[in-house]
């Protein structure tokens, strides 16, 4: 048979196949049809009921009793730490919602894995929503989750009194909060961010910044809304002259354009003539700067003072993008680097590292390289732990927000989480396990002409840009309103547990490492 014939041959046999697995509707007023239906005895797939990473015994009472007992035990061994907390670490899925570390552990080893930070002692439930929308940005969480208040959509390190670009109330500094980054500085600490993101993203700008509009990252963007000449900075000039800025001793990621002026560097964004970068450099022949994983490798931290890593002109790249020889660090890379770094300092630190780009990859309906993101963000905690006590050193790792992304249809054990599913849809087409509720990939998936559904298993197809359905057309997909896990490991790890407002996280860690947040209480008063 033809190449052309075969792909004919088995299309159709497919669609006999679906069509076969495909139960007739139920009838309007039948209850018990559609009951049935709630929970269905599910037919075996084309290729049957395979479970090639069922775990030995898994089908047994043994298997599940003992499961439980030893989890009862580790509970028991477990001793509170009430330690001071010398160094906080603050891990960031951006975008990493429940459905999506969840669907994460089929790409480490299946249902019954756990993500490195899942295996931490203690979790909790944080509330994302912001003052005035429910479901929240990366701006306004980062303002919850580092400055310890909640403000309004699109904003970062300023109060709710600052509304989304306000160019009047940005430069009343009353209305202007401070991270837990300079908390830990005030305190005589190391402070740090490392991002896959542009350095001047929301998240990262949370650290050091003070905004009235998340893309104020650079000066030409802030003139397009707040007119010439209007003395709001913007983001990149904070995180060089800025009053925390200027102090974090150790900051990576991408967004080279918002430091540069586009006369002075091709893909610079800037029209103020400056070259942040440079300044940086020239302000102590101490500050080092590197622009590549080789640079980064080849850096003898004794030294230096402050370590400044711009690998990209925008996001760093995704790692399914990248090999061996990519000019990029990963996150792991850059996070034993920071560790390595900020560890000099006898007084402890405190350091934000975002996995950036789990938001972006979701934003494009791109599942297989958000949940590889997560995996990389694993890692990269995972290091953290192993170079690290849990004695002095509390790792928090936790999200800003949720995604519109949807894990169902009751696939088997060992199917691919990328695959198809057994339920299969009234319409007959089948279901992917991974889908949205809304998004860019709409139209890829459903034929407006024909008003009807694609085959979605003709348009996933292994690359790692794979889009997965979405069901209203968005040109990009947007974020949820469901609470996100919080996991800490350390001293006063215990904190962390129950459901609370996202804003409590950076008290909770100040309290552990004995922090001035402005309330009174600490873990040593
Ligand atoms: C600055 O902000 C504070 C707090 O929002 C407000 O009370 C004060 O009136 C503002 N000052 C000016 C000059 O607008
Ligand atoms: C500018 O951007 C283009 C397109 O992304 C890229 O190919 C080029 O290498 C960049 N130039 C420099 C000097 O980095
Ligand atoms: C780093 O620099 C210090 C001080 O200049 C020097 O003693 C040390 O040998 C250097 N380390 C490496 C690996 O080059
Ligand atoms: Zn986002």
């Amino acid at each position: 048979m033809s190449y052309a014939r075969r792909t004919l041959f088995l299309a159709t046999l497919a669609c006999v196949l679906y069509a076969a697995l495909a139960l007739p509707p139920c009838a309007r007023d039948d209850e018990d049809c559609r009951e049935s239906r709630m929970h269905p005895d599910l037919p075996d797939l084309p290729q049957g009921r395979i479970l090639p990473r069922k775990i030995d015994g898994d089908d047994t009472n043994d298997y599940w009793r003992n499961q439980g007992k030893e989890f009862i035990q580790t509970k028991m061994a477990q001793k509170l730490n009430t330690q001071k907390a010398k160094n906080v670490i603050l891990f960031l899925g951006d975008g990493m919602g429940l459905t999506t570390h969840s669907a994460a552990r089929n790409l480490i080893g299946g249902e019954e894995q756990y993500l490195s930070f899942e295996k931490f002692s203690y979790t909790g439930l944080s509330k994302t929503y912001a003052v005035d929308i429910i479901v929240p940005d990366s701006a306004n969480t980062a303002t919850a989750y580092l400055c310890g208040v909640k403000a309004m959509e699109g904003t970062i390190g300023v109060s709710a009194q600052v509304e989304r670009d306000d160019c009047a109330a940005i430069l009343n500094t009353t209305n202007h909060v401070y991270s837990i980054a300079k908390w830990a500085m005030d305190a005589g600490k190391s402070a740090g961010v490392v991002t896959t993101t542009r350095i001047t993203h929301a998240s990262p700008a949370g650290v050091y910044a003070h905004t009235a509009d998340r893309d104020w990252e650079d000066d030409t963007e802030v003139d397009t809304w707040c007119g010439a000449n209007s003395g709001v900075p913007d983001i990149a000039y904070q995180l060089i002259n800025g009053e925390v800025g200027s102090k974090l001793s150790f900051m990576m990621g991408g967004g080279k354009r918002h430091f540069i002026d586009s006369k002075l560097y091709a893909n610079g964004t800037r029209s103020d003539g400056l070259d942040l970068i440079d300044q940086y450099k020239k302000l102590s022949d101490r500050n080092a700067f590197v622009e590549s994983r080789t640079e980064l490798n080849n850096l003898n931290f004794s030294n230096v003072d402050r370590v400044l890593g711009i690998f990209s002109d925008s996001h760093l790249q995704y790692h399914l993008e990248t090999d061996e020889n990519s000019r990029q660090p990963t996150l792991e890379e850059m996070t034993r680097k920071a560790i390595e770094f900020l560890s000099r300092n006898e007084e402890g630190y405190f350091i934000f590292i975002e996995g950036g780009r789990i938001d972006t990859a979701h934003h494009d309906n791109m599942a297989r390289l958000a949940l590889d993101e997560v995996v990389e963000l694993s890692k990269a905690v995972n290091a953290a732990r192993e170079l690290t006590s849990e004695e002095d050193t509390l790792i928090v790792a936790t999200a800003d927000h949720s995604h519109a992304f949807s894990y169902s249809g009751y696939p088997y054990r060992g199917n691919d989480i990328f695959g198809r599913t057994p339920a299969t849809p009234l319409d007959k087409k089948p279901l992917m396990t991974l889908s949205y509720a809304n998004g860019p990939s709409f139209e890829k998936f459903y034929d407006v002409t024909n008003k009807e559904r694609r085959d979605p298993t003709t348009l996933v197809t292994g690359d790692v840009h794979d889009q997965f359905p979405a069901t209203a057309p968005f040109d990009s997909e947007t974020h949820g309103g469901d609470d996100v896990a919080v996991f800490a490991s350390g001293p006063w790890a215990h904190l962390f547990t129950g459901v609370y407002e996202q804003n409590t996280i950076p008290h909770m860690m100040a309290y552990a490492s004995c922090l001035s947040d402005g309330l009174t209480v600490c873990s040593t008063a």
